[in-house]
């Protein structure tokens, strides 16, 4: 029989509003508490092999139910004994469950496995789909529900597992994980890794290709293809003071060391935030440091997410919404309040455009989702990001900075390796602030309302007043803002002013403000991108059809590619658009695919 402390450990399972509808396991029974996970990486059938196995606990449970999508598994074994298992449903969202039998004795149950091309967390590519162009990649995207189709595993988010691996990789590669890692390649390909602390699954990550590491700070560095490193480290060089920074607001640091790994272009993602070794994406890479707000957002996950984790998919505003906060907060502390304000600006007016987008009675602009029976992918708009981060604002303006500062310390201190609930969070936050301060805030409409509630707070910026202006000017006259102003300019600011442009104006002014910018050929991917998407709706777009193609094809970012995909179609050019998507499907990650075949193909 189970002991109290495990019992109590299964019972958090019960109540309601932790229902994870996207998982298949039944955490009040049976749990996995750590993985033994032993992995081949095959390049040549695009296959990882070997078993999971993982330490349980139960009380007196026949069976324990793990998730699993498009796995090979070829046998199960109970405290050493094979077993008979079974394979139940097959749901397009959420996989199959693997039923394994217990007996009330059983500790340790073991999957012998191996992916196949149904994987959609793994892209495995081709040498030329890298920056050195010479030896095969191969990254995981867990996030949401993906791990399962490379890991069996209770894929829930409220679920945690300490982990340790060996892969197997050939010779002249270098496996990461999200994990301790080495720095130096290994002389037979094996890497061995250990993550200690308790994770979701969704956060289990694993890289493998020709890598270098690059030193950034004592807790600090990155990991490239050799062509990429010294600019990474440069770019990337903030890193450590972040860090400190981050410590300095809402405690300490608790994963030991914090790296980053650029990824090839063909990450779906900007970022995403594997504890120890946040992934990114290359295009983040601009050469002057303007874009490493998204380091600031990946790192802030190390509280937010991470140690304090949403329990369940409706519940994903409590790890992005605080992220965006926090990252927030991380970089007006590096750069300054106004430099911040620009920031949350150009947050606010996503989210305006998200809420536009999505209507603003719709109920998937509450804070508080309901996305079952759909796939957690569809929650991740901008509502949990920006309204959730709004949403926080506003409670900071109300009890002043120092009492909120207080709160989210303690809050991350008080609930570290644990999951959160929207409900639990409500309780917390009336409890641990706003009852003892007396305050009345429209919480609930927030959380469970639709649209922004009008005591939305939105920043100010004179800069962005300023690019205003300019850009009234220059669409009044024709007059171009003067260099000595524009040579102040951030990215930021750059943004804001390429936002303005109104899609009627003339094509020939758009041809002026590409021939004195040159915003076509930015090696900004953020201004490129807002460039192409203005010059898709204004036509301009087929005097440089080749650019945004090469653009297309290159990059599998998708927050880059939706916009400009739908921009073409919304144009009534979908032909162009299937032509360039054609030829660039082949590059991207299944997250990116299943959302273009949705846009392009349907
Ligand atoms: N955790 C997210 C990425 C994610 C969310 C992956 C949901 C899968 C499902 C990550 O932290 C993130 O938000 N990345 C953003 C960057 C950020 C600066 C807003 C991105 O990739 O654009
Ligand atoms: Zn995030």
């Amino acid at each position: 029989m189970c002991s109290p402390p495990q019992d109590s450990l299964l019972q958090q399972y019960a109540s309601a509003d932790r229902k994870d509808t996207h998982s298949h396991a039944e955490p009040s029974k049976a749990i996995c508490t750590h993985l033994n996970l032993n992995l081949k990486a095959d390049f040549k059938s695009k296959r990882l092999s070997g078993f999971a196995s993982y330490d349980i606990i139960h009380d007196n449970a026949s069976e324990i139910i793990l998730d699993v999508k498009s796995l090979d598994i070829s046998k199960v074994e109970v405290d050493g004994e094979e077993v008979k298992h079974s394979i139940q449903g097959n749901d397009p969202i959420k996989g199959s469950a693997l039923h394994i039998p217990l007996k009330q004795t059983s500790k340790q149950v073991k999957i012998h496995y191996s992916t196949n091309s149904g994987a959609e967390a793994v892209q495995w590519l081709d040498p030329i789909q890298t920056a050195d162009k010479k030896y095969p990649f191969l990254f995981t995207q867990g996030q949401a529900i993906l791990t399962r189709s490379w890991i069996p595993c209770q894929d829930s988010p409220g679920i945690r597992i300490s982990y340790d691996a060996e892969v197997q990789v050939p010779k002249d590669l270098m496996a990461v994980m999200s994990a301790s890692n080495t720095t130096v390649k290994s002389t037979d390909g094996l890497y061995k890794f250990q993550m200690k602390q308790a994770i979701p699954p969704y956060l289990i990550a694993l890289a493998i290709g020709d890598l270098a590491f690059g030193k950034v700070g004592a807790r600090t560095g990155v990991y490239a293809e050799p062509s990429l490193l010294e600019k990474s480290v440069y770019e990337f060089g903030e890193m450590e003071k972040m860090l400190e920074l981050a410590e300095d607001l809402y405690g300490p640091y608790l994963w030991d060391r914090y790296d980053v790994i650029v990824l090839p272009p063909s990450f779906p993602f900007g970022g995403m935030e594997n504890p120890r070794l946040t992934f990114a994406t290359p295009t983040i890479i601009a050469g002057d440091r303007s874009l490493t707000s998204l380091i600031a957002h990946e790192l802030a996950h190390s509280w937010s997410g991470n140690l304090v984790t949403n329990a369940t998919w409706d519940d994903f505003w409590l790890n992005e919404g605080f992220t965006v906060y926090f990252e927030n907060r991380i970089m007006e502390a590096l750069y300054g309040k106004e430099y911040a304000e620009m920031l949350s600006l150009l947050g606010h007016q996503d989210l305006m455009h998200e809420v536009k987008d999505l209507g603003t009675h719709s109920h998937d602009t509450h804070l508080k989702l309901n996305l079952s029976g759909r796939n957690p992918d569809d929650g991740m708009t901008d509502i949990a990001y920006e309204k959730g981060a709004h949403f926080l604002r506003m409670i900071e303006s109300k009890v002043g900075r120092e009492a909120f500062d207080q709160f989210l310390n303690t809050y991350f201190s008080e609930n570290k390796f644990k999951s959160m609930s929207t409900t639990e969070f409500e309780v917390y936050l009336a409890k641990n602030l706003l009852d003892e301060k007396g305050m009345d805030i429209n919480i609930k409409e927030w959380i469970y309302g639709a649209g922004i509630p009008e005591n939305c707070p939105v920043s100010t910026s004179d800069k962005f007043q300023n690019v205003e202006r300019a850009y009234g000017l220059f669409a009044e006259s024709g007059i171009l803002p003067e260099e000595k102003i524009t040579d102040e300019w951030t990215t930021h600011e750059w943004l804001h002013f390429i936002r303005n442009i109104n899609k009627d104006e003339e094509s020939k002014l758009f041809a002026v403000l590409d021939t004195k910018y040159n915003f076509t050929h930015s090696g900004n991917s953020e201004i490129a991108a807002a460039w192409y998407e203005k010059a898709i709706h204004n036509g301009y777009y087929k005097e440089i059809t080749a650019e945004i193609e090469s653009f297309l094809i290159n990059v599998g970012r998708r927050k880059f590619l939706t916009p400009l995909y739908r921009a073409l179609k919304e144009e009534g050019d979908i032909k162009t658009a299937r032509d360039i998507y054609e030829k660039a499907r082949q590059n991207y990650h299944s997250v990116s695919t299943q959302t273009m075949d949705a846009l392009l193909l349907d």
